[in-house]
């Protein structure tokens, strides 16, 4: 019997691609680069599963010109802001995602920047490469306190909870805005709190929530205005939840102490963004969940994703479970 077609937009790590081989005849993507919209849409044409990055758009378009067979879509993210999903829906694909393999390198990630940004390492690294360090200072590069501090976690699902298991150690103060009611882990007590509340009196504000109609520039201007002047904005989530312009005049301003950026809008950022000229905030390129173990489990469970919705069986992570119904 012949195995199915599948498309798979990136090199994944292997063992996603060893699981894919296995069951499927795979079109894999080769280039560093992702498809261009063109290349993609030769590509998905006549497939039965497709294999997503979150750098692909996958729309309407994309699941019509591949064709009714389409069985399944799987992106290799636990975000799917990327992907289409009424137009799933409508047509009966399910889509699945990568939660929870990730909670932990990307809460540690993000508390490392939080970290970073609060006691300037980066910018103090950029000193010492640059022959400036004369002496010890007693004013020198000073940065903000983390024990004691108020954490402010907009979005508290698994990696808003994972933040806040870290904080404890540090002795921090942790609330939270969610609009949804969370059922909370084991040991947390953090409080809920509103929006305002959370801007006003956190110290620190790390974004884990989806990009969303609704979350799409929910830090602008008059966020920023709200918080505190020793503020440190942390975002790993979506780079568009925060509006860049705003962020640039309340960094240049210095109406927040600094910010954290491993997601930016657009991504990659241009090179000649002027938050790059700036010295308080500290900018990577979307690596948060760039730990060996995630990513070897992220490829895995997209590959498992995809390959249950091949063989007809329900997604072990499926984002619209109503196609199910
Ligand atoms: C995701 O999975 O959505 C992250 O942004 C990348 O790992």
């Amino acid at each position: 019997m012949s195995k199915p077609k599948v498309f798979v937009t990136r090199i994944i790590p292997e063992k996603g691609l060893d699981l894919i081989r296995e069951f499927c005849e795979m079109d894999l993507w080769q280039d560093e680069l992702p498809p261009t919209r063109d290349e993609l849409l030769k590509r998905v044409h006549g497939v039965d599963g497709l294999l997503c990055l979150l750098t692909d758009r996958v729309d309407g378009e994309v699941m019509d010109v591949a064709g009714k067979q389409l069985k399944v879509i799987s992106n290799h993210a636990v975000g799917f802001d990327n992907i289409d999903i009424p137009a799933a829906t409508a047509r009966g694909i399910p889509v699945g995602n990568t939660p929870d393999v990730l909670t932990d390198a990307t809460a540690d990630f993000a508390f490392a920047l939080l970290m970073a940004v609060g006691r300037r390492i980066p910018e103090a690294e950029r000193y010492v490469h640059a022959g400036k360090w004369k002496t010890w200072g007693p004013k020198l590069l000073l940065g903000v306190d983390i024990k004691g501090a108020t954490l402010g976690l907009i979005g508290f699902g698994r990696i808003g909870q994972a933040m806040a298991r870290r904080a404890a150690g540090f002795d921090m103060r942790v609330i939270y805005y969610d609009p949804k009611e969370v059922k909370l882990g084991q040991n947390l007590k953090p409080e809920r709190v509103d929006f305002e509340t959370l801007l006003k009196e956190s110290d620190f504000i790390s974004i884990h929530t989806p990009l969303t109609s609704d979350t799409r520039h929910l830090i602008d201007e008059l966020a920023f205005s709200k918080m505190k002047s020793n503020a440190v904005l942390i975002n790993t989530a979506r780079g568009p939840v925060v509006d860049s312009d705003a962020l640039y005049e309340a960094l240049k301003a210095k109406r927040i102490f600094g910010a954290g950026l491993d997601v930016t809008e657009p991504e990659p950022i241009p090179p000649n963004s002027p938050l790059l000229r700036l010295d308080n905030v500290v900018i990577v390129p979307h690596i948060a969940s760039a730990s060996i173990t995630s990513r070897d489990q992220m490829s895995l469970m997209a590959a498992q994703n995809l390959i249950a919705g091949l063989k007809g069986e329900r997604l072990p992570n499926c984002v619209n479970p109503q196609v199910y119904r």
